[in-house]
């Protein structure tokens, strides 16, 4: 399938609760593992809260990928302005087709109806993947530092 053939046939919609196996599976071909308790617990987190923007997309009725975000309520001090996305997941067949772009097209649109007017988000430094993509579509360095202090 073409990347032009595939944006005619994908649509996007709110993430539901029933949508944890086929996410269990997209995060099962990118990453070797399978982790359900994992995901039912983010789903309940992000998914069913509400200020969730929680999306999935759908090929031909098979959901493909997922972005999962929320509009802040003042966590960190931060305005409700913020729009912040805690995953984004696209199945590896239908990589580099423009999936992850149109989630986060999708998703701004809804952060969008919210008065949302900057998006921040947490990228690993070795996931190179997440990385270029962000850039790409836009992102640049935030003015927040992750800070860590180890116990062991
Ligand atoms: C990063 C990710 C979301 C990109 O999804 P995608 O649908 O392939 O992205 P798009 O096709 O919209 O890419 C848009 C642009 O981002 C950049 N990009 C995307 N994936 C990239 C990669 N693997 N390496 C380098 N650049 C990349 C490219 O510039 C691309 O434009 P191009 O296709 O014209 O070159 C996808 O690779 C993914 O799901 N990775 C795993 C992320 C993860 O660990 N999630 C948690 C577990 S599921």
């Amino acid at each position: 399938m073409t990347k032009d053939e595939l944006l005619q046939r994908i649509t996007a919609r709110k993430l539901k609760s029933d949508d944890l196996d086929a996410i269990v599976e997209i995060d099962y071909k990118v990453l070797g593992n399978r982790r359900p308790p994992y995901w039912k617990q983010k789903i309940e987190e992000m998914g069913n809260e509400k200020l969730s923007k929680s999306l999935v997309v759908e090929i031909d009725n098979a959901v493909q990928g997922f972005i999962m975000g929320t509009v802040s309520g003042w966590e960190f001090g931060v305005p409700n302005t913020i729009g912040w996305i805690d995953t984004i997941g696209v199945n590896p067949e239908y990589q580099h087709k423009g999936v992850a772009t149109f989630l986060f097209t999708s998703i701004i649109e809804e952060f969008k109806k919210d008065g949302v007017e900057n998006i921040y988000t947490l990228v690993k430094w070795e996931a190179w993947d997440l990385m270029s993509f962000f850039k790409t579509i836009g992102f640049t360095r935030g003015d927040m530092i992750n800070l860590e202090y180890k116990l062991k």
